[in-house]
């Protein structure tokens, strides 16, 4: 029987007068899927499953776009959450939790010398570019990937608006694996540069001596190299990129995947430049910055992560959807516009246009047909240790599905009797 979304429909025209959007998120939005055929509201999850409002069951690829890394309702992360709420929440003075966790991550971490905890990525990239200005005594950085909402870095994206143009100014973008435009842009503007910013992993990872080159690159030009690990981090290798790639920047932000979904984030780096939060009037500071539930969750879920074979094991679910994907692509010769990208643990595909159709058409027609396969993805996948080799096969069969689809509106040059909902509407778009 075709899914129902009821209830879903009805709390979306509620939430829509109250919040904008009707969501939080802007990834968790309507506007990223295909509304009418898909929900817009969870209820609850269960390892790698969640069901939605209206009690629809979906085998989850999203993870709350990366933070359940363990899978939801994880008893051993529950166990520690549930035994700290007993004790309380948040306190007047640090507890002994804040010591451990930053021991953990300067165990787990190349680059952590010392660690500062935050709340959200956006907090722990920010405060790794204040760290990196202060130390430096310089104003620009340079991008390159997503690093949040902060003026810093919202300023450098088309959607600036409220942003002052002379905070746009002081951020520069360069080209993931492309060292020569980072040469340029540090050659532009020889001794200004306090930053260089990056997610070390992009698209298909990083080209063999890439994250070397920008390693000299920076230290030749002066400014601190930061690995936004907000992605990366806990989800291809414990110690992200910098672990898996063994270069060590001067700075790193966690966020996403350090609590299976609870909020806590960190900037971790060189003692010499985090030290100046306690001593040289670098401000990062925030009342929840030691909330004790998101520490104890943080704790068990490392723990679980640090078990040996699960990073093998994520690595291994991972190949077998994008081989299962590529077969499917090949069968169905829709290679011109779908593509696979990605690594194995954060892999999916990727859309192009052909013809009348536009890649957000492409992308619509499978989107409609994953999530009525029970399937939630918005096309780059992320891979817990809750997912099994069945999750992977359902993924593989509802893809080959939303293929044929693709194939008929490619043979039709057109979506007429294909697509019956919403086109995705996403809010970063490409010109094509
Ligand atoms: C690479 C990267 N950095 C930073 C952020 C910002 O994190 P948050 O949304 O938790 O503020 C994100 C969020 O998607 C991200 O993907």
């Amino acid at each position: 029987m075709a899914k129902q979304y009821t209830k879903s429909q009805a709390l979306l025209a509620r939430a829509r007068k109250v919040t904008p959007l009707g969501s939080q998120t802007y990834s968790k939005s309507v506007r990223y899927f295909c509304e009418g055929a898909a929900p817009a509201f969870l209820d609850r999850g269960q390892g790698s499953h969640v069901w939605d409002v209206d009690g629809n069951e979906f085998v989850d690829f999203m993870c709350a776009l990366g933070p359940v890394t363990v899978g939801y309702n994880d008893p051993q992360v529950n166990a520690a959450v549930m035994a700290q709420l007993q004790k309380g929440i948040s306190f007047s003075m640090a507890t002994e939790l804040e010591v451990e966790l930053a021991e953990a991550l300067t165990r787990i971490v190349p680059c952590a010398e010392m660690v500062r905890f935050v709340k959200n990525g956006s907090d722990a990239t920010s405060s790794a570019i204040r760290l990196a200005r202060a130390f430096t005594g310089r104003d620009l950085v340079a991008v390159c990937g997503y690093h949040g909402m902060q003026d810093w870095y919202i300023g450098s994206t088309t959607n600036r608006r409220g942003i002052p143009t002379d905070v746009c100014a002081l951020t520069k973008t360069f080209v993931y694996n492309d060292p020569d435009s980072l040469q340029q842009l540090l050659a532009e503007y020889p001794d200004q540069f306090a930053a260089v910013i990056l997610e070390p992993i992009q698209a298909d990872g990083p080209a063999a001596g890439y994250l070397e080159a920008l390693r000299e690159l920076t230290q030749a030009a002066g400014a601190l190299l930061i690995f936004d690990e907000v992605v990366s981090g806990f989800r291809y290798a414990l110690g992200g990129a910098s672990e898996l790639y063994k270069v060590t920047p001067d700075m790193a932000a966690f966020g996403k995947g350090m609590g299976n979904g609870l909020p806590i984030s960190a900037v971790a780096g060189r003692a010499d430049v985090m030290e100046l939060i306690g001593t040289q009037g670098v401000f990062i500071s925030t009342t929840f910055g030691g909330e004790t539930l998101s520490m104890a969750g943080s704790m068990a879920t490392l723990s679980i992560l640090a078990q040996p074979g699960i990073y093998p094991r994520i690595w291994a679910l991972g190949e077998r959807m994008l081989s299962g994907v590529r077969a499917a692509i090949a069968k169905h010769g829709v290679g011109e516009v779908v593509k696979v990208s990605g690594l194995a643990p954060h892999g999916g595909v990727g859309f192009e246009g052909k013809g009348s159709l536009d890649y957000l058409d492409i992308m619509s027609v499978y989107q409609q047909r994953m999530v009525e396969q029970g399937i939630l993805t918005t096309g780059i996948n992320n891979i817990s240790v809750a997912h099994s080799e069945a999750d992977i096969d359902q993924f593989v069969a509802a893809a080959d599905a939303a293929f044929a689809d693709i194939r008929r509106a490619l043979d039709a040059d057109s979506l007429d009797g294909i697509l019956l909902a919403c086109k995705v509407n996403p809010i970063f778009k490409r010109n094509k």
